[in-house]
């Protein structure tokens, strides 16, 4: 028998999370944002959930080859653009779409020898100081392209740094629009928090839309606003069983450290489930976690392969009794994600990319 650790992918909760974010900006196209293998989901088990998107954006060749795979014929942007020259021929080959952000890529494309000019997102660095031509950069690098018979359309983008937080995004609006005024193409600007809290601005709704955390269902801006709040529903359940039950007296001890001691009597229940299956280890007693669909807490330090949990708001729970680590429980109980990312001090994104790469099994339900 596996241990009994599941992530479950629910595609339906995937297309909801689509429409909703269709809604936010209705006019433009929505790149659905599959990068870090769906954000941990895994892309061939995203698809059927997200294939009502206009296209897919991700980062590495291999990922635009699987989603070529699945069949999908429509367009593939690669964010981050090519990393050396012979990317460029299965662009070619696959069709792809791919970010220009620095005059080494527009050297490589300058030296690639096509038949069918590729299309191109030519980005600027609008306040990010990550990817990007400089304010001042662009239009050189827009008329080095223009003037490559590689190059067919040239559309252009930007990326938000505090869409999710107070400073928000008026100044990188601002400073995009400036540098682009008079050149031609289509936009791509929002990502999920600018569409859910900033979709009225005409910036944002423009052309060509790149969600992904809101797709799997996680709050762009939590803890300030939670997924419900958004309506957005949870993509991954991360669930397990118990494995064991013990009876504690006042000042017995649970785990490595012992960093939790019992006041009184008290049954705990053991999870299945540790930082090996990418839930984090820095989640400390407290965290919430559903047993039987009741939230209940984490009691001590979170070990490799199991985690203890308090089943005093559970008493019927035992052996066997379904623990849900965020998510969605048998019973229909929600426990976001985003929660159990807050008691850890990170965010929903790391928590998915975790369980992505960890041991755990997934499958599509
Ligand atoms: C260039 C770019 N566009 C869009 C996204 C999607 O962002 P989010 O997951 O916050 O919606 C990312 C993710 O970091 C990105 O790097």
């Amino acid at each position: 028998m596996p241990r009994p650790i599941l992530a479950t992918i629910h595609t339906e909760a995937l297309r909801h999370n689509l429409a909703r974010l269709r809604q936010a900006a209705p006019d433009a196209r929505v790149w659905g944002v599959v990068k870090a293998d769906a954000y941990g989901h895994g892309i061939e088990r995203a698809y059927e959930g997200l294939r009502g998107a206009d296209g897919f954006a991700l980062l590495d060749l291999s990922e635009a080859q699987r989603v070529r795979d699945l069949g999908w014929r429509g367009p593939i942007l690669l964010l981050e653009g090519v990393f050396e020259t012979r990317d460029l021929e299965l662009c070619s080959r696959l069709g792809l779409w791919h970010t220009v952000h620095c005059d080494e890529q527009i050297d490589m494309l300058a030296v690639h020898k096509t038949h069918a000019p590729h299309r191109v997102f030519l980005k600027m660095n609008s306040g990010m100081n990550r990817l990007g031509f400089a304010p001042h950069a662009l239009r050189t690098a827009w008329a080095r392209l223009n003037a490559l018979p590689q190059v067919d359309e040239i559309s252009l983008m930007t990326h938000f740094s505090d869409a999710d937080t107070g400073r928000g995004i008026a100044h990188q609006v601002r400073a995009f629009a400036q540098a682009t005024q008079d050149l031609p193409g289509e936009r791509s600007l929002g990502n999920s928090a600018a569409m859910l809290r900033f979709g009225d601005d005409p910036a944002v709704r423009a052309d060509w839309v790149r969600p992904g955390i809101a797709l799997y269902g996680s709050s762009p801006d939590a803890p300030a606003h939670e997924a419900g709040h958004w309506d957005l529903a949870p993509t991954l359940t991360l669930s397990t069983r118990l494995i064991g039950v013990q009876q504690l007296q006042a000042g017995d001890t649970v785990g490595y450290g012992s960093t939790f001691a019992a006041e009184g009597p008290l049954r705990v229940g053991i999870a299945a489930c540790g930082y090996a299956d990418g839930y984090p280890r820095h989640c400390p007693t407290g965290t919430p976690v559903l047993v039987d669909g009741v939230r209940t807490r984490t009691l001590g330090r979170v070990s490799m392969d199991m985690i203890a949990v308090d089943l005093a708001p559970v008493p019927e729970a035992g052996f066997g009794s379904e623990v849900t680590l965020w998510g969605r429980s048998a019973r229909g109980a929600v426990l976001s994600i985003d929660e159990v990312a807050q008691a850890a001090g990170t965010v929903g994104y790391e928590l998915m990319c975790a369980v992505g790469v960890a041991r755990v099994p997934k499958v599509a339900g």
